[in-house]
């Protein structure tokens, strides 16, 4: 009864759910700006207010060292388990703006996907749980369940504050099960949970070299030119295996079984569809390993940015005083970001040569996750997908990186269920960003049929 009501009301109130959306979607809440500090404080808020809204308790906008945190529960289901519920509000930067067809933060529907920044990474996905909670309270009165809920703004940046806060609140934040929509499935008709999300240590190398920019006629062949010397060391960085050269960098990493290994191999995931997917000519990667695995089990090294001479139009004769990279790792189990970080340092200032000055700085550090696939809640997840997408769902390690995971794992001792509602073609990060309308309703109706089974026992 209170399934078959919570399911009618969800589908009965799709059109105002998705004009609410877009009011969450027109805040540009963009956590790495510094300039957007008010509009974090805004979707915070906002989120905070509609959560009151829609029956949940002892909502919360709390300030941690960082950006804000939204939490709330509902707690009336003794004996029952409790989930609770993550998400994040902050999106990413938009730039660049011209590629855009509609501007960002006016979201538009388009052939049955809503474009938008953060569309889909993560404030859709988010907005499903409250409204699958909504959906219930209103129709039914209840849950089936407790529910906690933590939604946060620094996810983007590596959620530097949120380890210490939810270290702090274990005990408020306790629940059995964590419940995140922030990844993809493989495709619309093919659902999958993610079992295993990559961490991430992010560097910044500076190289130096003369005191101010020199006329390339003047002194060229004469100075090392900082730009050239830093693409030297980052040329280094991968043999010709496609293999990090760091020494040490593949200690910790958990090898595959070969069970995963076959499992892996099952998935329809392979080179033609990355091409596909992603507009290259060839794949490219660590040697020995499938497609499959090099996203989701082996760590690897990006080179994000480099800044550094002349990028203007025309020509200008210029030896660089300076140049910027900006050089990130992915990471698996059992690699430590902190580890990592001092490896990378040790590396880049044996390989520097003395003919211009290297400075390292850390950025964001996130680390991997694995959760147990056979966890009785990964089978109310299956269950919760089969009635809402028709479709079994497979498991899947993906590359991209939630830092908390490994903390609700640690702090908590709750695994995370990681059942995405994004589409692998949502965009994310990139201009036109979407979420599918589709996967937005049917995702809330999935999310209702997880409650539900998960307080029957999976
Ligand atoms: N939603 C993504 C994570 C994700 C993307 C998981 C694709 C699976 C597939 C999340 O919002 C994100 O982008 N996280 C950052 C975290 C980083 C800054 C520590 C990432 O992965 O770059
Ligand atoms: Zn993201």
């Amino acid at each position: 009864m209170t399934l078959q009501s919570a399911l009618a009301y969800a589908h009965e109130h799709q059109d105002r759910f998705l004009e609410e959306l877009k009011a969450l979607l027109r805040i540009p809440s963009i956590s790495t700006l510094p300039d957007h500090a008010d509009d974090i404080r805004r979707a915070a808020e906002w989120l905070a207010d509609h959560m009151r809204a829609i029956g949940l308790e002892h909502v919360r906008v709390d300030p941690p060292a960082g950006h804000p945190v939204v939490v709330a529960d509902w707690l009336h289901a003794p004996g029952r388990p409790t989930v609770l519920i993550y998400g994040h509000y902050d999106v990413q930067p938009v730039d660049p703006l011209d590629l855009w067809i509609s501007d960002p933060f006016d979201p538009q529907v388009r052939d049955g996907n809503l474009y938008a920044r953060g569309a889909s990474d993560d404030k859709g996905p988010f907005f499903a749980h409250l409204k699958a909670l909504e959906a219930y309270l209103r129709a039914a009165g209840t849950l089936p369940l407790n529910v906690k809920v933590l939604c946060e703004g620094e996810e983007e940046i590596g959620s530097a504050h949120l380890d210490a806060y939810v270290y702090a609140h274990a005990a408020d934040l306790a629940a059995d099960v964590v419940l995140i929509s922030d990844t993809t499935i493989l495709g619309p008709n093919q659902p999958s949970i993610v079992y295993g999300l990559r961490g991430l240590c992010y560097m910044e190398v500076e190289v130096t070299g003369p005191d101010h920019d020199l006329h390339s006629g003047q002194y060229g062949g004469a100075v090392h030119n900082p730009l050239q010397a830093l693409c030297e060391m980052i040329a280094a960085l991968h043999d010709a295996q496609g293999r990090v050269t760091i020494p040490g960098f593949y200690d910790k990493v958990r090898p595959l079984s070969n069970e995963e290994r076959a499992e892996i191999a099952r998935l329809p995931f392979n080179e033609e569809r990355l091409k596909r997917e992603t507009g290259v000519p060839k794949g490219w990667g660590e040697a020995s390993y499938t497609i499959a695995e090099r996203i989701g089990a082996r760590p690897t090294l990006e080179v994000n940015g480099v800044i550094g001479g002349w990028t203007g139009p025309g020509s200008k004769t210029v030896i660089p005083a300076q140049a910027l990279a900006k050089i990130s790792m992915r990471l698996v189990a059992d690699q430590d970001p902190d580890e990592i970080d001092r490896l990378f340092r040790e590396h880049i200032q044996r390989i520097a040569p003395d003919t211009v000055r290297v400075d390292v700085r850390s950025l964001a550090h996130g680390a991997p996750a694995l959760v147990d696939r056979h966890h009785p809640a990964m089978a109310a997840a299956a269950r919760a997908y089969e009635a809402g997408f028709g479709a079994r769902p497979v498991f899947t390690r993906e590359g991209g990186s939630i830092p908390i995971v490994a903390t609700f794992q640690k702090a908590l001792g709750a695994p995370s269920v990681l059942m995405g509602l994004g589409l692998p073609d949502d965009r994310f990060h990139s201009p036109n960003e979407k979420f599918t309308l589709a996967n937005f309703y049917r995702g809330i109706a999935t999310i209702i049929h997880f409650h539900s089974l998960l307080a029957e026992g999976g």
